[in-house]
């Protein structure tokens, strides 16, 4: 097949993975790889769950799509249920495709609740790439010229608590945005106390308090939000990667403060029957199958695991969203890990962490194979 028709903006691994089950992705030679990564961390209740595809597969066969300008049950119906399992009952829910857009509309409202034109973000953060999600996204390099001054961003050190007063002190702070977790900026984990003050810092100065739990959440931390930990509760939850587990789908969760009029937000494809049937199949299988408590036991489980290899420097992140970093970077480690030990695992911007994001329906015995290869690896080291 002629392979020079798409653009070329990804690096590729040398694999064509064409049949997904469980844990375990399948080639196109029939060859079986352990997924610890989920594809950027998208996969929450495993491959091709049966209660996955057959809430699809009936979707499909009644309505997959029509616009928001009809009466849509299925959005109240995912509303209802991911308000009560995340605890967010007086929560409203908004609909869109994917995480970047999400943050966009969280963005948006917090400038529309507010009236104001200034945001706040941290270093390292990764918001997506869409021109606002992006100005609060800390990487040059994807900036293209046309992104440089979309709108005014303050641009804070992590769990730092003296800059970030100083900051909301300038007024026109419309949002402050965080990650649950950072993700792709290497995994760093905002404190207890710093979520704290971010919370009380910017109820007092009329500032709309964003996290962005687009990988962090959905159960992904042992909570259904990485924040909640804190016992915090931020004005809007951005939300996508998990969702659907595969399904395109994002949406933001609004404070019942925060009002809407019509016309405020909106989108084509958002909140369609076939993506909410998704979420909502997702939402069951967490519940059913009591994902929350399964990821914190098995986390605690392979984080001991972990602790009893040399060569691991330092374990950052949470949950099932894990960063191993080491005192080399870690390409060929993971290259090695793809194509002799069969062990799919992601990057950062930190080039000496290795990022796991496995499905949460992981097993002790299915990420064994995962400890056996690094002890192997980092022996030749
Ligand atoms: C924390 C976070 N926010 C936003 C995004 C953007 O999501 P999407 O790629 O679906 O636009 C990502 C994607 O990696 C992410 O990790």
């Amino acid at each position: 097949m002629e392979k020079n028709k798409t653009l070329e903006v990804y690096s590729r691994f040398e694999i064509c993975p064409t049949r997904a089950k469980g844990v375990y992705l399948y080639d196109d030679h029939h060859i079986k790889y352990l997924d610890l990564y989920g594809g950027h961390g998208v996969i929450s209740i495993g491959h091709g769950h049966p209660h996955y595809i057959h809430t699809i597969k009936t979707q499909l066969q009644k309505i997959s799509y029509y616009s928001n300008s009809v009466q849509m049950p299925l959005q109240e119906l995912l509303a209802q249920k991911l308000t009560k399992l995340s605890g967010y009952d007086d929560y409203r829910l908004f609909l869109v495709n994917s995480g970047a857009e999400a943050n966009e509309n969280a963005l948006k409202l917090a400038s529309f609740h507010t009236g104001r034109t200034k945001v706040i973000s941290f270093t390292r953060g990764f918001h997506g790439r869409t021109a606002g999600a992006l100005s609060v996204t800390d990487s040059p390099s994807i900036f293209a010229p046309i992104n440089q001054h979309h709108f005014p961003v303050i641009r804070l050190p992590l769990n730092q608590p003296a800059p970030l007063i100083a900051a909301l002190k300038q007024g026109d702070i419309a949002a402050v945005i965080i990650e649950g977790i950072q993700g792709i900026g290497g995994l760093d984990v905002p404190s207890d106390s710093f979520l704290k003050l971010l919370s009380k810092e910017t109820k007092a100065h009329g500032t709309l308090l964003i996290i962005d739990e687009i990988q962090s959440g959905y159960g992904r931390s042992g909570h259904f939000f990485a924040h909640q930990k804190s016992g915090i509760q931020p004005d809007i939850i951005s939300i996508a990667k998990g969702m659907g587990n595969g399904f395109p789908i994002g949406g933001i969760l609004t404070h019942p403060s925060i009002k809407s009029h019509l016309g405020m937000l909106g989108t084509t494809f958002g909140g369609n029957h076939l993506a909410c049937a998704a979420a909502i199949s997702v939402l069951e299988v967490i519940e059913t199958e009591d994902l929350l408590a399964r990821v914190y036991s098995i986390s605690q489980k392979i984080k001991f695991a972990l602790s009893s290899i040399k060569g691991i420097k330092k374990m950052k992140g949470d949950g099932l969203m894990l960063g191993l970093e080491f005192d080399f970077p870690i390409k060929d480690l993971r290259r090695q890990l793809i194509h002799s030990h069969q062990i799919i695992t992601g990057a950062s911007s930190n080039p000496n962490l290795l990022r796991i994001l496995p499905p949460l329906t992981i097993k002790l015995e299915e990420i064994q194979p995962f400890f056996k290869a690094l002890e192997e690896i980092l022996s030749h080291h």
